[in-house]
C-alpha cells in the first residue's frame, strides 16, 4: 500500500554520504525541534549486525530472508531518540563495529532489507514528528515531507572526521556502493537544500536548516 504524508507526522530529511556531519547535525537539530531522531543507518546496521551474528553471510538472499522473516525487529524511543531492538537484543554497542561497516552496504542493497527498514521508519512517523538520517530519506522513504536537506562534506573532510571517530571505516568503498546500488541509491532529491558542512560547525548547519524550514512554513517552537 503506497503511504501518503498524510498519513504520517511531520518528518524532516537529512541525507548524505558517510560522515557528512549528518548524524550530529541530525540529532541535534531534533533536540532543538523536540522531534523525535531516527538514524535510518542505524537500522541498516542492526540487521546486519544480526545476520552476521548468526553465520549469514551478505549475499546469501534466500538465508537473509528466512532470517529477518523471523527476526523481532522492534523499536524503542528514549532520550528523545529511536533504538532499533532485534530478537529482544540492542544491539547499540556493535553498530559500529569493523564487520558491521564492511558489510552494510552489501546487506542495504537487497530491495527487501529496504522494505523492511522503509516500514519501520513509517510506523514510526504514523505516531511521531521525526527528524530521520539516511541515505534515500528524502528521494523514497519519505518523498512527499517538504522538509529535506542533503548535507555534504568533501572527501577530505569526511576521512579526516571518520579517522577522529577512531574508525576503520572504507568510506570509498561505502560511497560507491551507495551511488551506484540499482535500488534506492543516495540521490539528492530534486527538490532538497543542499549543506556543504566541510567548513561549518554542527551548530551553524542546524542554524541553516532551522532557517530553512521556518521559510518552507515548518512553525518552530523552541528557536
Ligand atoms: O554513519 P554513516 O553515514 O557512515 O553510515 P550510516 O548512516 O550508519 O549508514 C550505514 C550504511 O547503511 C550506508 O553506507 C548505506 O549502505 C546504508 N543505508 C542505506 O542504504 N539507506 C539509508 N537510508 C541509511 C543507510
Amino acid at each position: 500500500m503506497h503511504s501518503s504524508q498524510r498519513d504520517f507526522h511531520r518528518v524532516v530529511a537529512i541525507d548524505g554520504p558517510a560522515a557528512s556531519g549528518k548524524s550530529s547535525v541530525a540529532r541535534a537539530l531534533a533536540r532543538r525541534l523536540g522531534f523525535v531522531y531516527v538514524n535510518s543507518g542505524a537500522i541498516y546496521r542492526a540487521i546486519t549486525w544480526h545476520l552476521l551474528k548468526n553465520g549469514i553471510h551478505t549475499e546469501e538472499i534466500d538465508r537473509i530472508s528466512e532470517a529477518l522473516e523471523s527476526a523481532a525487529i522492534t523499536s524503542r524511543i528514549g532520550d528523545g531518540e529511536s533504538h532499533i531492538v532485534i530478537d529482544y537484543v540492542d544491539p547499540a554497542d556493535h553498530l559500529r563495529d569493523d564487520r558491521v561497516n564492511q558489510s552494510v552496504a552489501h546487506v542495504s542493497r537487497f530491495p527487501l532489507v529496504r522494505e523492511i527498514v522503509a516500514q519501520k521508519l513509517h510506523e514510526h512517523a504514523r505516531s511521531e514528528d521525526l527528524v530521520v538520517e539516511g541515505r534515500d530519506i528524502g528521494s523514497v522513504v519519505f518523498p512527499d515531507t517538504p522538509y529535506k536537506f542533503y548535507v555534504d562534506a568533501s572527501p577530505e573532510v569526511r576521512l579526516q572526521r571518520r579517522a577522529a571517530q577512531g574508525e576503520r571505516d572504507e568510506i570509498a568503498l561505502r560511497d560507491h556502493a551507495d551511488f551506484s546500488r540499482l535500488v534506492s541509491p543516495l540521490v539528492i532529491a530534486e527538490d532538497a537544500h543542499v549543506i556543504d558542512t566541510s567548513h561549518l560547525t554542527v551548530e551553524k548547519v542546524v542554524h541553516e536548516i532551522l532557517t530553512r524550514l521556518q521559510e518552507t512554513g515548518l512553525r518552530i517552537q523552541t528557536i
